[in-house]
């Protein structure tokens, strides 16, 4: 054969370019309303349609590989909320620890461990718990029972929330700072960028947003300056003072932490519910409830193992409701095409808390379980050999803040971070069995503030004698929660007189 013949054809190329024309009624139509911004359709729902999200493995150490990533692990169609020309652009406009790969994050995970500096348990008992315990007496009052609970819980959520990151409350939280809220809330539950509800959301989100950057930038300055009454009780002061406003956490990034965490936030109201669920007397879960009344008479009793009774209550509580999913990351590509760069996998969380590889009795309300789980003290070096590996997949690493206080962010062997107060570790639970925080140097920053958050309730619910009914209304109003959540506002709490 001549090296003529076997020389492939060359496909010849029309000079002009060639248009498909497609009749009127062949068009996909009913994706989405006609009437939505040319930007957001570009920004928001085109890269979500061209998305997808996979299923990934169910771990079983407590730790997920660095293959898959956190760098601009954000669902794609959220971009528009939190930047500018709905593209991430966390260099010049800020960027949160959640969305940053390990590999950028610092030596030994430094933008976390500042992060966890503003949440360690000696914070929470003397700076937060006033703040949870008056949102608590707020949200349960007697005014409010009788009547769907969810509505008078997010009235004074936004309160909460402020109050804890930069000490603002009522009137000194702007209406422009409230709608931006709204409009995150609304835009991360009802999810789906198609709807009209959505569109209209982010795009007050989006409105809003330079508003609330401003003012958010102004409370940091009052807490710097040394004019905010007790700054020490607000997450920006810690971000301040042990971030040293570094590369690892800058002036724009705490500005970005302040209101990127309505993600992390979001999901208090969904456990808040789903608790209240558990609780009530004819749709709520009998072994619960039982529990319930056993751990009340003693929450807090020393009965050996890291955690008090109403501890181990409020995680199995976690372990089961499992508000949060999955851990959502950013894969590497081999080979792929339209689309990849916008999609995701998710390490699921409820599929590792109930496998029967983690626990014997994987489907009991155990509280007591966490007695004896392995926890990030235990699982140090020679955990890692017991398990088969030559080395820790993190080392050891200590971090000790710079605000006065002896409290030093220290890790276990897979990465998870927690803190060390005078000396005394708090540790938490370390096996991939007890997932609602996901797993390794990416768990949960605010993991014990939200125990404790749920622990409030509970101890409210007791002390006020708190009981929860389910109402039968036709229809019940929507409440956005958690990403892709929206929960039917159809409890209410009681108090007997
Ligand atoms: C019910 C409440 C909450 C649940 C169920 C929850 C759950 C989670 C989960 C599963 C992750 C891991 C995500 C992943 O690896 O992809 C995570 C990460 C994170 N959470 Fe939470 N969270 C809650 C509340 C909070 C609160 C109140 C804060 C802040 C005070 C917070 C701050 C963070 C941060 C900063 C990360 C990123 C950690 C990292 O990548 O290193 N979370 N959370």
């Amino acid at each position: 054969m001549s090296s003529q013949q076997t020389k492939a054809k060359k496909t010849e190329q029309p000079e002009t370019s060639i248009t498909i024309k497609v009749s009127q009624e062949k068009l996909p139509v009913g994706v989405m309303p006609p009437d939505f911004p040319e930007d957001y359709v570009v920004g928001a729902v085109t890269p979500f349609l061209l998305s997808s999200e996979f299923v990934g493995e169910t771990p079983h150490l407590p730790m997920i590989d660095l293959a898959l990533s956190k760098e601009k692990a954000v669902p794609v169609q959220l971009w528009g909320m939190l930047y500018k020309n709905w593209v991430p652009n966390p260099e010049e406009e800020g960027r949160s620890v959640f969305m940053q790969g390990y590999e950028n994050r610092g030596p030994d995970n430094r933008r976390k461990r500042i992060y966890m500096s503003a949440t360690t348990p000696d914070l929470i008992d003397q700076k937060y718990r006033p703040k949870i315990q008056l949102f608590y007496k707020r949200f349960l009052s007697d005014s409010n029972a009788g009547k769907p609970m969810m509505k008078h819980y997010f009235e004074n959520y936004y309160d909460l929330y402020w109050n804890l990151h930069v000490g603002a409350m009522g009137d000194e939280i702007p209406d422009e700072v409230r709608q931006f809220s709204e409009g995150f809330n609304a835009t991360l539950g009802f999810w789906y960028p198609t709807t009209e509800m959505v569109c209209k959301a982010l795009m007050q989100a989006r409105a809003t947003r330079e508003v609330l950057k401003a003012w958010l930038d102004k409370r940091v300055q009052k807490i710097m300056d040394g004019k905010q009454p007790d700054e020490d009780s607000t997450f920006v002061h810690y971000w301040l003072k042990n971030g040293q406003l570094g590369e690892n956490f800058r002036r724009i990034d705490i500005v970005f932490e302040c209101f990127h965490n309505f993600l992390a936030f979001s999901q208090w109201a969904n456990m808040v519910y789903n608790v209240a669920a558990k609780l009530e007397p004819v749709h709520g879960d009998p072994a619960v409830r039982v529990r319930f009344d056993q751990v009340m008479k003693d929450p807090d009793a020393s009965d050996g193992g890291a955690f008090t009774p109403l501890d181990r209550l409020v995680m199995e509580l976690f372990r089961v409701i499992s508000p949060n999913g999955g851990s959502f990351s950013t894969m590497a590509r081999n080979r792929a095409m339209l689309g990849t760069a916008f999609s995701g996998i998710m390490t699921p969380h409820l599929p590792a808390s109930m496998s029967p590889l983690h626990w014997q009795n994987p489907t009991e309300f155990d509280p007591d379980r966490f007695k004896s789980a392995p926890t990030t003290v235990d699982n140090d070096e020679a955990k890692a050999h017991q398990v088969g590996l030559a080395r820790c997949p993190f080392s050891k690493a200590s971090f000790p803040v710079k605000d006065g206080r002896k409290v030093t962010m220290t890790n276990s062997a897979f990465g998870a971070v927690y803190s060390e107060i005078n000396g005394k570790a708090v540790p938490l639970v370390d096996t991939a069995g007890y997932a609602p925080f996901g797993f390794g140097y990416r768990r949960c920053a605010g993991e014990q503030l939200t125990v404790e958050f749920i622990k409030e309730f509970l101890r409210h619910v007791w002390k006020e004698k708190v009981s929860f009914s389910k109402l039968d209304i036709p229809v019940a109003s929507k409440q956005p929660v958690n990403p892709g959540t929206v929960l039917n506002d159809d409890i209410a709490f009681n108090k007997a007189k």
